[in-house]
């Protein structure tokens, strides 16, 4: 581990969380956001990431799959942790084992609820409230082999109102996410 540790941040789209994780750690010394991947070469959150003067890395899914090039460059920037923030692939075999409990995901709905394959973004909010749930919330959690199913490491709760649109909701969660996500990351990596 670098004595600040390193931090990938994984994310497929608009990219506010990581927006936000890059923000709060500006300055503190506590670690460093040394690098934006993104499988998605319309993302919005490589603007921000040029916004924000940190280096992107573009990969394709076969890069992914079936080469070892993100695992190189995660090794070659010293990375010491991985968070994904609004990423929506698998994490291969390959940096799973490389980087044991250090890889961390944020889920917009309250784990093992509304998890899975193909849940994500505005389909949560959407099936959470067509079910008629009312509560929601954001769940951090360890990443392993499938689908939002890794160890939880953190919950935390909002209210479904009658009328709430996934829209409304979806706008609840990022608060939630932008309050806790960049706390639960500091005490997790920095301790
Ligand atoms: C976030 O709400 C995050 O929890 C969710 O995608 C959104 C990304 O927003 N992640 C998933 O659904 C993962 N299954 P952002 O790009 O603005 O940070």
């Amino acid at each position: 581990m670098n004595p600040i540790p390193r931090i990938a941040v994984f994310a497929s789209g608009s990219g506010s969380n990581a927006q936000r994780i890059a923000e709060y750690f500006e300055g503190r010394d506590l670690l460093e956001i040394s690098a934006i991947y993104c499988n998605n070469p319309d993302a919005y959150v490589l603007e921000r990431a040029n916004m924000l003067g940190i280096h992107t890395v573009l990969f394709t899914r076969s890069d992914f799959y079936q080469t070892t090039s993100v695992l190189d460059d995660l090794n070659n920037r010293e990375i010491d942790w991985i968070v994904l923030a609004g990423f929506l692939w698998l994490i291969p075999d390959s940096i799973l084992k490389a980087y044991p409990q250090r890889i961390i995901n944020i889920h917009p709905a309250l784990l093992p609820a509304y998890g899975g394959k193909g849940m994500y973004g505005m389909k949560v909010h959407e099936s959470v409230i067509a079910s008629g749930e009312k509560q929601s919330g954001i769940t951090i959690h360890h990443v392993n082999e499938s689908y939002d199913e890794g160890d939880i490491i953190f919950q935390a709760t909002c209210q479904v109102h009658p009328g709430d649109t996934p829209e409304m909701l979806a706008a609840k969660i990022h608060e939630l996410e932008y309050e806790y996500f960049p706390v639960v990351i500091g005490k997790l990596v920095a301790g």
